[in-house]
């Protein structure tokens, strides 16, 4: 970080348009996404192999696009956007996320060998799931039933007529994933239960979850070969009981996301879910000075928020013309951190070459919303809206979808549950979000990989093998980098028709 402070003397009152890069002698062969590596700390103890976070907004991120980022290397925070008190749905979305992959399935289904087979049917129809395994009732292993063994059978036999019986299948100890890989390709079986010295079932390992990991080698996962996820829960009302349901339901990091999170209302969250969660891996956001990085630093959490008021969806700098440029706030938070604790740059990015500058000029990983609405993935009804066409002055149907500021009158009238209530006045909720409608189009995933790509050629016109590498590069002579542009340098390579 040599260059630290001359970087910082660069970007001083500049955002992620003001400046361009320089290109550096190149060393990469091929631009290969699968070969350049891009890991990136999104917290103390988390890793991502992509450094991309969907920003936890209620129409960006619930479980399909957290599922999307997760499989795709990085990960969806789950916003808390739904009404006060409301916190099953927010944990749902967390248990579906957590449900989508596995690598050792630890509760698979089960039925007893009495059970009639018209139960075990309606189990798997319910369910979605093919096999069942038989337990007795003291959970110890008996058999397997397949969707197979009950095609064209009355449902009133029982289970222990049509099962495959202990003896006839192949079953290990806890074994971890790639060992039983390699079992399961030497039986030639699909499915391996899995259990302990005294027969009870301790797991099931299936050969799709293992294809699945296979084809998705920079997906974020847990131990347990789950999805990660995150979850966002505020700093105030019922912040506390929230956190501890969606540890229950398995998140991996909680967010205290609030505009402003250099304040005495940050420290008083932080304290009391430290004080009731320990360790818990843990964000908190948003600051966006050297001062504010600190403060969130000494407090102790695993990851720091930057960006006040950069976003898409954003109106703070407009209504309180408070606010720091984005590219300036990522070098002075990261100047005042260092490499401590991990930098999430929040905010602004709207072009995939933005991406490059926030992750080389402070930023660990990097936030977005804005860039992922109207997508499948995002939640929310498609509107068809009439568009009038310049040409021929004909009017189309278009699909819109909604794309707006979590501190929007809309989004704070949900979450407050306020519809009803006379008493609120809402122009004193002090709204700092727009509400804006966006075409609705196809996945996400295209737009993740697409930026994915874009970063690997930012690496190598950066004269780098890997994004770490460009940001050493970058902090230690940012003089050979950083170009402040004028207006007409900013036209020319910002401004398309
Ligand atoms: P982009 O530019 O990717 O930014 O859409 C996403 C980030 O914008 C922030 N955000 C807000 N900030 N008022 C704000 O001051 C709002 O209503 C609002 N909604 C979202 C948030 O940090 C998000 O991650």
């Amino acid at each position: 970080m040599s260059g630290g402070k001359t970087l910082l003397e660069l970007v001083r009152g500049c955002t992620f348009d003001d400046v361009l890069l320089a290109p550096q002698h190149s060393v990469l062969e091929r631009r290969d996404p699968a070969r350049i590596d891009l890991a990136s700390r999104l917290s103390t103890h988390l890793t991502l192999q992509r450094p991309i976070v969907s920003a936890n907004m209620d129409t960006v991120t619930r479980a399909p696009m957290a599922i999307v980022q997760a499989e795709e290397g990085g990960i969806g925070i789950i916003d808390r956007g739904f009404r006060a008190g409301q916190i099953d749905a927010q944990v749902r979305e967390v248990e579906i996320v957590k449900r989508t992959q596995h690598g050792v399935i630890p509760d698979p289904l089960t039925v007893t060998p009495e059970a009639s087979l018209e139960h075990a049917v309606g189990l798997m129809e319910r369910s979605g799931v093919g096999s069942l395994v038989v337990v007795d009732e003291a959970h110890r292993l008996v058999g397997m039933l397949t969707e197979r063994d009950v095609r064209f059978v009355p449902g009133t036999r029982r289970v222990a007529e049509r099962m495959t019986p202990r003896e006839r299948l192949v079953v290990r100890g806890p074994i971890g994933v790639q060992e039983a890989e390699r079992v399961m390709v030497e039986h030639k079986i699909k499915k391996l239960p899995l259990v302990d010295r005294d027969d009870h079932l301790v797991g099931l390992v299936t050969a799709k979850d293992l294809l699945k990991q296979r084809r998705q080698p920079f997906a974020t996962r847990d131990a347990q070969g789950r999805l990660r996820v995150g979850a966002a829960i505020g700093a105030k009302g019922d912040y506390l009981e929230r956190a501890a349901e969606l540890i229950k339901a398995g998140v991996d990091v909680l967010v205290i996301d609030i505009a402003h999170g250099h304040s005495t209302v940050m420290a008083h969250a932080v304290g009391r879910v430290r004080a009731r969660f320990g360790d818990f891996e843990l964000i908190a956001g948003n600051v966006g000075t050297a001062e504010g990085a600190r403060f969130l630093a000494d407090l102790g959490v695993d990851g720091i928020k930057v960006g006040i008021g950069p976003g898409g969806g954003c109106s703070t700098r407009l209504t309180t013309s408070f606010g720091v440029p984005q590219l300036q706030a990522l070098v002075e938070c990261r100047l005042a951190v260092g490499d401590a604790v991990p930098i999430i740059a929040d905010g602004g990015i709207r072009r995939d070459g933005a991406l490059a500058l926030a992750l080389a000029c402070g930023g660990d990983t990097a936030m977005l919303g804005s860039v992922f609405a109207g997508t499948l993935e995002t939640p929310g009804e498609v509107v068809q809206k009439s568009v009038l066409l310049a040409e021929g002055q004909r009017t189309v149907q278009v699909p819109f979808k909604v794309l707006r500021g979590m501190a929007s009158i809309g989004a704070i009238k949900d979450r407050l549950d306020v519809e009803d209530a006379e008493d609120v006045d809402l122009d004193a909720l002090g709204a700092e979000g727009l509400e804006i409608s966006v075409p609705a189009r196809g996945s996400a995933r295209p737009v993740i990989q697409d930026m994915i790509k874009h970063l690997c050629s930012a690496i190598s016109y950066g004269g780098a093998r890997s994004l770490a590498e460009l940001r050493r590069r970058v902090w230690e002579a940012p003089e050979r980098y950083v170009i402040r542009l004028s207006g007409a340098a900013r036209r020319e390579s910002y401004e398309r028709p």
